[in-house]
């Protein structure tokens, strides 16, 4: 049988991608610009400097993806792109490509929930026997729990009331004065540091929730380094690596355990046999060995994306649009960038 081969677009936040994924698995190619130094020294994305980073980036991305990928238009069964939820500036930029690309090439187009094609990442590297699942999606800008049945058969259980797990390691990052983007630093740091150091508060809201909020624990973070009342002096500058180094492991390890506690929960919940875990947070080592003790304890499988899958790349993209185009949900030329999910 043949195979569909579908070029991915993504542009939702900082990174520029393009993918060639052929029967949503097999990765002819992957290729990611990133911005961090157009928005490091702000601290976090800025979204009209991310627009123009897209905007030259692109064209040089979706041709070094074909040509890795040893493919050209006439191999192309669709075009994909991320179209929602995102930087709207940011996103229109791979929408826009990918429309006047299918409009061109007379391809079908499919619109992809950046959200539910960081799940699919975790697809890209296993064989498909887990369902049901519970998964949970760890990003940036979202933190969501989900029951799976099947790739395009998502239901949300849970998701952040305020910050998500990966905005609370950039904040904390920076209460920190660690370079951006925060969630590596915290990583590195937290490995000299005492995880049991500081008592920072887990949040589990009510005793069944699988919601998230994780702006507590920030809040606490930046108390204990600049007091209560927020009068006292930024004691940061003062502070000794190796105490630094104890708030990080404090920080990391009390967001770890509220995310675990809720993933299995949740597999509890819906009698999950495996649980998925995708995005960027989820690039975290000691996150994926305290959710493989955890697992391993409960007798269940887990999947967590590969690294290189688990910040934003196309790869994904093509990879949930496979399933799309199988069933035939393909979108028209009015597809819109959307700031919030669809
Ligand atoms: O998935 P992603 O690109 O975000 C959204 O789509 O919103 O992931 C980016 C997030 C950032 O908040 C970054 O700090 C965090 O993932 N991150 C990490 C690690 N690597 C990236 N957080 C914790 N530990 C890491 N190793
Ligand atoms: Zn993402």
């Amino acid at each position: 049988m043949t195979k569909r081969i579908i070029l991915g677009l993504e542009s939702s936040c900082d990174e520029t991608a393009a993918a060639v994924v052929a029967d949503g698995r097999e990765v002819l190619s992957s290729v990611v610009a990133s911005q961090v130094q157009v928005h490091e020294k702000y601290g976090g994305v800025v979204p009209e400097l991310a627009a123009r980073a897209h905007i030259e980036n692109l064209l040089p991305v979706i041709r070094g993806a074909m040509a890795e990928g040893e493919v050209g238009p006439d191999d192309l069964d669709a075009l994909a792109v991320a179209y929602c939820p995102g930087l709207v500036p940011a996103l229109l930029i791979a929408v826009t490509a990918a429309k006047t690309l299918a409009w061109a090439w007379g391809k079908p187009l499919i619109g992809i929930n950046h959200i539910h094609s960081h799940l699919q990442s975790v697809m890209l590297e296993h064989e498909a026997d887990c369902f049901p699942a519970a998964a949970l999606v760890v990003l940036g800008g979202h933190t969501s729990i989900y029951s799976c049945q099947s790739p395009l058969e998502l239901e949300m259980l849970g998701r952040t009331l305020d910050d998500a797990a990966g905005e609370a390691f950039d904040k904390v990052a920076t209460i920190l004065k660690l370079p951006y983007p925060g969630g590596p630093s915290i990583e590195k740091l937290a490995k000299q540091g005492d995880p049991q150091a500081i008592p920072f508060p887990r949040t589990y809201l009510d005793k069944d929730s699988l919601d998230f909020s994780f702006s507590g624990i920030k809040t606490a973070v930046l108390y204990h380094c600049r007091g209560q009342n927020m009068l006292g002096e930024d004691r940061v500058r003062q502070m000794s690596e190796q105490e630094k180094a104890d708030i990080a492991a404090s920080f990391q390890a009390a967001v770890i355990e509220v995310l675990v506690k809720k993933a299995l929960r949740a597999a509890d919940q819906v009698s999950a046999r495996t649980i998925l875990v995708g995005g960027g947070v989820a690039a975290n080592s000691a996150l994926r060995e305290e959710l493989q003790r955890r697992c391993d304890e409960k007798g269940l499988q887990l999947w967590v994306a590969a690294k290189k899958y688990c910040t934003d790349n196309a790869a994904m993209v093509a990879g949930l649009a496979y399933h799309k185009l199988l069933a035939g949900m393909i979108d028209d030329l009015t597809l819109e960038p959307l700031a919030i999910q669809s």
